[in-house]
């Protein structure tokens, strides 16, 4: 039953994939190499499970990606104190690579431009630009749950030609901003834009931030709830650049592009997303990225707003109540996450049991994925000979006019008699 999420992935792919919009970045020469047509999305729930549609094991660069990554671990190290009094938390609304700082505080504005990135990669512990790198590359590993490695070609290329941050890192020395050598710390964070990544690392990385930062897959604890909760703050409000507005308003997730052509959002407690798709629009933001992006939030109710709590056990309670027949108790909020949950739980269980009984009476609120993802379970047991139906008393999950096929009983005894009675039992 996992196809069910599969599936929607796929679609959401092919909807878009002969979009040929927007072009490859060129500012920095050898990301102007890359085949354009490279497509890729990966999704990871906060237990670890993976979905992937694409060309996932396209490596690319992670270019800004990086930047929510090295403030997080800024904070994470050096403290909110040191890092609030370099880099401050205000949108801007300008370009990425604007050579620009408070007028007030002559701080960089945020650390999701490249002046306050470069900010952040001066933060580092260490006492070489090498250790300072090597703690970066060590932490993203971490969060990705396997070891990066440094596109060397791409790396050279930009510090080649990178004269415009050259500016910045100069600017913010002048200003107080940067202790050391601005070339050590316009190095680090050359060196942390060119590591590969694929889109499925984006997506696991993303879900580190979406368990609080906590890995969900090695279940090891990188960043604290509050550098988590600081970052995913300042990424709502500054990932997108320019762009941000419109991308809070229609897709809702905290998000980082780079011009390397990823894309991540993070759903906070659900889920994160990777996509991958080089052709850039004029804000530097991946064109085919963010309307997958905007796909899979309006597909599957992601906005953040829509989905405030947190529904990671969706499933309170299973029992048998008769020979094959087992009742799962949902409570909380069912929408994508919990209903994806819920369909994975089954599939997982389904040697064992021939009729399933999902008992909603605890269940707060529900969407229309959630209502056709039942549908599509439901569904896919009659395939296998099997059954499932409903016990929704109030009429929370199947509102009037949905789903009319749908199997609904008040209480889980009648659901169990009338099932019996349909099976000769
Ligand atoms: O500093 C730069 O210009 C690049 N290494 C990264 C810029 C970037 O990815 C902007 N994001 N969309």
């Amino acid at each position: 039953m996992a196809e069910l999420v599969q599936r929607y992935l796929d679609e959401i792919l092919a909807e878009h994939r002969d979009s040929t919009e927007g072009r490859l970045a060129d500012y920095i020469p050898e990301l102007a190499t890359v085949d354009p047509s490279g497509f890729a999305v990966s999704l990871q729930l906060t237990d670890g499970f993976v979905y992937e549609s694409g060309d996932t094991a396209t490596e690319f660069t992670i270019q800004s990606i990086s930047k929510p990554f090295t403030y997080a671990l800024a904070l994470e190290r050096a403290g909110f104190d040191a890092v609030d009094a370099r880099i401050g938390v205000e949108p801007t609304g300008e370009a990425f690579n604007e050579i620009s700082v408070d007028h007030r505080t002559k701080a960089p504005k945020n650390a999701m431009i490249n002046a306050g990135a470069i900010a952040a990669a001066s933060l580092m512990p260490g006492s070489t630009p090498q250790a300072r790198f090597e703690c970066i590359l060590d932490f993203y590993s971490a969060c990705a749950g396997r070891t990066l490695e440094v596109d060397e070609d791409v790396y050279r290329s930009e510090k080649a030609t990178g004269s415009r941050n050259r500016a910045i890192a100069y600017m913010l020395q002048s200003f107080g901003m940067l202790d050391g050598d601005p070339d050590e710390a316009l190095d680090v964070y050359t060196r942390q834009c060119a590591i590969r990544v694929t889109s499925t690392d984006l997506a696991r990385m993303a879900s580190t931030l979406a368990r609080g930062g906590r890995n969900p897959q090695s279940g090891q604890r990188v960043l604290s709830g509050a550098v988590v909760q600081r970052t995913l703050a300042v990424m709502m409000t500054c990932g997108m650049y320019d762009a941000t507005g419109n991308w809070v308003s229609s897709v809702g997730m905290p998000a980082k592009s780079g011009v390397g052509g990823g894309l991540l959002t993070v759903l906070p407690g659900q889920l994160g997303i990777g996509v991958y798709s080089p052709r850039l629009d004029d804000t530097g933001n991946s064109v085919r990225g963010a309307k997958v992006c905007r796909s899979l939030s309006a597909r599957l109710g992601l906005h953040f707003l829509s989905v405030s709590r947190e529904s990671r056990s969706i499933i309170r309670a299973t029992r048998d109540v008769a020979a094959g027949v087992r009742v799962y108790e949902l409570h909380g909020d069912l929408l994508f996450t919990g209903a994806e949950q819920a369909l994975r739980t089954v599939e997982e269980d389904s040697a064992d049991i021939e009729v399933v009984i999902l008992e909603v009476s605890g269940v707060d609120d529900s969407n229309d994925v959630a209502r056709s993802m039942l549908a599509g379970m439901r569904e896919s047991l009659r395939r296998a000979g099997k059954e499932g139906c409903l016990v929704d008393p109030d009429r929370t999950v199947l509102t009037a006019g949905s789903a009319s096929d749908a199997v609904v009983y008040s209480t889980v005894e009648e659901a169990l008699a009338a099932v019996l009675d349909r099976r000769g039992r």
